[in-house]
């Protein structure tokens, strides 16, 4: 079982298009998905959940539909609650968070508060998030310390990175999932995906059912990963 799976939600506006609906409802219909995905991965006994639910790129979408996505944030945290505490479930959100709407942002601690000492899963939405924003910043506080003689430029190793990153509390990613056709990283994790494993599917995000993330499962589980080494190394 992979211990930490990524993914990267797409497809809720064509899957509206294709209905003839608007855009706000294919992301509501996402948030079902979220949901069954959420409670699939629970259920498995995968450790770690990471989704991509705003990149720091979407703030440059319609007004409306920002604000149709926090609102649907908002109303999926206090809606699920219940969810997260009877799956033992701990809520934390990578990204610029403070540039989160402040009623999403109280919203959010709130939740994450509530969940803190679940231990069963990590449920991390990547919020604001950008990975090469990630990296920045991680290299602007260690350039810091640096200057302050906290670190020295010899002791900087992958660790030290790691430990400047949102994601400092997260192995890396074991299987990365986008939906919706598309094969791309879109700023998703760079650093933690070094040696994930890509599974890319045709379905779109509101679609993607527990049958789906199965499917994605048994493709990375027949995966053979070498880490480098040579396949005799690895038997
Ligand atoms: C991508 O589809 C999806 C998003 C940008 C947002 C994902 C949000 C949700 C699934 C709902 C809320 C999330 C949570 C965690 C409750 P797109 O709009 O880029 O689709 P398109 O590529 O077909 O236009």
């Amino acid at each position: 079982m992979p211990k930490h799976i990524a993914i990267i939600m797409d497809g809720n506006g064509r899957w509206a298009k294709q209905k003839g609906m608007l855009r706000a409802f294919g992301h509501e219909n996402g948030t079902k998905a979220v949901r069954q995905t959420v409670e699939t991965c629970a259920e498995l006994g995968v450790d770690h959940l990471t989704l991509y639910a705003f990149s720091t790129e979407n703030w440059k979408r319609p007004k409306l539909e920002v604000d149709t996505l926090m609102k649907l944030l908002v109303s999926s945290l206090k809606k699920e609650i219940n969810t997260l505490l009877d799956n033992k479930i701990k809520l934390n959100a990578i990204g610029d968070l403070t540039s989160l709407p402040k009623k999403v942002y109280k919203e959010l601690q709130e939740v994450i508060a509530l969940t803190k000492d679940n231990t069963h899963m990590d449920l991390t939405l990547a919020l604001s998030y950008g990975s090469r924003e990630e990296l920045l910043s991680a290299v602007k506080e260690i350039s810091i310390k640096v200057k302050n003689n906290i670190i020295s430029t010899e002791n900087i190793d992958e660790s030290v990175l790691n430990a400047h990153l949102y994601t400092q509390n997260l192995p890396d990613v074991d299987l990365l999932i986008r939906t919706s056709g598309e094969q791309r990283i879109s700023n998703f994790l760079l650093w933690q995906i070094a040696y994930a494993e890509l599974y890319f599917t045709q379905v779109l995000w509101p679609d993607f059912t527990k049958q789906h993330l199965c499917e994605a499962i048994i493709e990375y589980q027949k995966r053979e990963r070498r880490f480098g080494k040579t396949s005799e190394q690895i038997s």
